[in-house]
Order: C-alpha cells, then sequence, then structure tokens
C-alpha cells in the first residue's frame, strides 16, 4: 500500500497542528480527494486552502470516519477519548497527538528514528509524545548507543504555540498592547506571556512538577524501553511564538566525550548538529522554526560531573514535535505493512 493512496482525516485541521500538517501534506502533493478536513461543529463549512484548490471542513462524528484509513486526531484529550475509539470501529488507524493514550500500555507511544519497531503491536491507536519529549528522546537514544543514559535534568523553553493557536494570538495581541502602553490581558495562561517568562507549563501536581514535567519523565522511558532513567525537568513558557528549545544534562553510566557525543548526535536521523560557539553558532528558535530537523548544540564536558555532558536542543513543536512525526508514523506504519493491526 502506498501511504498517497491512504484516506486520511485530520481533525483539529483548523488548529496550531492541523494547519501544518496540511502544509506538510500539501509539500508531498498528497491528492486532496484523499484528505477530510475536521473540527468541531464552530467550523463546520470553513474553507481550508490546499494547493491550489481548497479543503471543506467538516464536523468530526463518529460516522464521519467511514472509509478513513488513517486519522490525524489534534484536538484535545477529551475529543481523542471520545473519537478515537469510533475511528477504530470503523477499520482506521488513529495517530493521536494528544495525551488521552501515550501512557496506555496498549498504545506505543512512537517516535520512528526511535522505537518504530513498536508500530508492529498497535491495535488501533498510536500515540505521538509531547512536543518536549520528542527531541530530548532522539538525543538521548544517539547518545544511548554506547553509554547508559542514568541522569537527566533539563530546563525548558516553550514557545506559545505549544498551547495552541489562540496562545498565538495572545502572545501578539499583548506585545502590541504593552508597547501601546495598555495593560495585558491573560487569557490563555495564568500570568501575561509577552516581555515575561512562566515557570509553568500545565498544571502543578501535589510533588510540585507540573502535568507537563510528568509527561517528559513518563513519556521519555516509555519510548526509552527504560524505567531506571532518572530525569528531573523544569518547563517553562517563554514569549516565542514556534520552537521549544532545552537546555539538558546527562549523566552516564561511562564518560563520553564531547566528540563521540558529536558523532552519535551527528549521524542520528533526524538530529543536526549545529555546534561552533566560538562564532556564536548555536540552534535557535528563530533558525529551527519551519525546519524539520531536532537542532543540537553547545555540546560539552558538564563541569559538575566527570560522566556528564551538556547540550542545548532547538526543535519546532509543530513540526517535528506534532504533525510531522505523526505523518513519518503514518509512513513507517505503510512501510512496516501494519496500518491495519497485525494482531
Ligand atoms: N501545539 C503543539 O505544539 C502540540 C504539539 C504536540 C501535541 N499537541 C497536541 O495537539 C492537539 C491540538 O493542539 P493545537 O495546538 O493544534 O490546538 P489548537 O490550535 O487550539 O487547535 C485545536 C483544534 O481542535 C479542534 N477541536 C476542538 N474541539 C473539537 C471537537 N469537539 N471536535 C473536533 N475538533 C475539535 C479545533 O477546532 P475548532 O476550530 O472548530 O474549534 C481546532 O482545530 C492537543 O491535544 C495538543 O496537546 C500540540
Amino acid at each position: 500500500m502506498s501511504d498517497s493512496n491512504l484516506t486520511i482525516a485530520i481533525v483539529g485541521a483548523t488548529g496550531a497542528v492541523g494547519a501544518v500538517a496540511l502544509e506538510l501534506l500539501a509539500d508531498r502533493s498528497y491528492p486532496v480527494e484523499h484528505i477530510i478536513a475536521m473540527a468541531s461543529s464552530r467550523s463546520v463549512g470553513k474553507k481550508l486552502a490546499y494547493l491550489e484548490t481548497e479543503l471543506t471542513v467538516i464536523e468530526a462524528t463518529p460516522d464521519a470516519f467511514e472509509g478513513v484509513d488513517v486519522a490525524f486526531i489534534s484536538a484535545s484529550a477529551t475529543v481523542s477519548r471520545a473519537l478515537a475509539p469510533e475511528a477504530v470501529k470503523r477499520g482506521a488507524m488513529v495517530i493521536d497527538d494528544g495525551s488521552a493514550f501515550r501512557m496506555d500500555p496498549a498504545v506505543p507511544l512512537v517516535i520512528p528514528e526511535v522505537n518504530g519497531a513498536d508500530l508492529e503491536w498497535h491495535s488501533g491507536i498510536v500515540s505521538i509524545p509531547n512536543c518536549t519529549t520528542t527531541p530530548l528522546a532522539m538525543s538521548l537514544s544517539a547518545l544511548g548507543q554506547v553509554a547508559r543514559v542514568k541522569r537527566v535534568t533539563v530546563a525548558t523553553y516553550q514557545a506559545v504555540s505549544g498551547t495552541g493557536a489562540a496562545a498565538v494570538r495572545e502572545l501578539d495581541e499583548q506585545s502590541a498592547d504593552i508597547l501601546a502602553g495598555r495593560p495585558a490581558n491573560p487569557q490563555e495562561y495564568p500570568h501575561q506571556i509577552a516581555f515575561n517568562v512562566l515557570p509553568q507549563v500545565d498544571d502543578f501536581t501535589e510533588d510540585g512538577y507540573t502535568g507537563e514535567e510528568h509527561k517528559m519523565i513518563n513519556e521519555t522511558r516509555k519510548i526509552l524501553h527504560d524505567a531506571e532513567i532518572a530525569i528531573s525537568p523544569t518547563c517553562v513558557r517563554v514569549p516565542v511564538p514556534v520552537t521549544h528549545s532545552e537546555s539538558v544534562q546527562v549523566e552516564f553510566e561511562q564518560p563520553l566525550s564531547k566528540e563521540d557525543a558529536t558523532r552519535l548526535l551527528s549521524g542520528f536521523p533526524g538530529i543536526t548538529v549545529v555546534d561552533d560557539p566560538q562564532a556564536s553558532v548555536y540552534p535557535m528558535p528563530a533558525q529551527a522554526s519551519g525546519r524539520d530537523e531536532v537542532f543540537v548544540g553547545r555540546i560539552r564536558a558538564d563541569a559538575s560531573h566527570p560522566n556528564g555532558l551538556a547540550l542545548w536542543i532547538a526543535c519546532d513543536n509543530l513540526r517535528k514535535g506534532a504533525a510531522l512525526n505523526a505523518l513519518q508514523i503514518m509512513d513507517e506504519a505503510v512501510r512496516r505493512g501494519c496500518v491495519k493491526p497485525k494482531c
């Protein structure tokens, strides 16, 4: 089966991730007659530009999945919980962007470059990781080929598009308001995000970490098949439109040199090393946005531990962090002959 023969549904086609999914499909000239754009009842009839033509949005209802081969759901966990089983019942493979099924032991959580083989055991639903987990897990997978990862501390610098299209509009509006001397009007976040930094992504839990931080811990362990890795994240929202960055310290079981780390990262599919600090060359959101790769730089020995390395990552959260990873899962499932569950 070729993937351009598959009929695909984009649930959440009017949102931030859905828009990028359509952009990526247009880049592949995916046939418009095989794409169904779905969203909430609010968007029914809305036209979305696609190549030389347009797609008309329909409401995502259970029956709308009749005849769909692959359903990409990028809406909310509630929507995924309601619609994914309905789509599977009607014969579709669901590739879900949200958090609803990620930690379900019956659902593979997949980055094709890292654990594509986990697709072999899906039974209808496959989850994609949180947009902060994907670049971290790819980098750890690359480095872990030579030295087992024991412990990770990571601070994220997360773009507002990670919250959705409304947060991007809020950053624009708040920036304009503040520059004009008007008060900011926070809606999407507990505080103003323009000209500010918020050490909170998601709600706090009893242990003082946030839901987003727990996602990074649990999802990374599931993807790398290593429940023992110790991970301590601090997730931070910054006033950047697109691309999450991460400052990472990794402790290995044995020493790993900067040179070996650079070689491993450079050779890993989907990762590009950008690392010439003397020339002020390192990954940045302004350069990583709109790009497919995970960019890694500032690779150096960790001054605080003989088995430690420090690095800096930047990754477009809407592309490899979401829509691109989802499309690559479809490609990988086609390649492995497991769009339909094997078991
Ligand atoms: N943004 C990221 O970087 C990122 C990365 C990884 C994963 N994700 C996940 O992807 C999902 C979407 O995120 P987003 O950033 O694209 O959000 P968004 O910009 O807020 O878009 C939400 C989309 O969901 C649709 N929707 C809402 N209620 C619906 C319903 N009842 N039935 C069908 N569609 C409905 C909306 O349609 P209407 O326009 O009709 O309301 C809209 O298309 C979330 O689960 C998020 O956790 C996001």
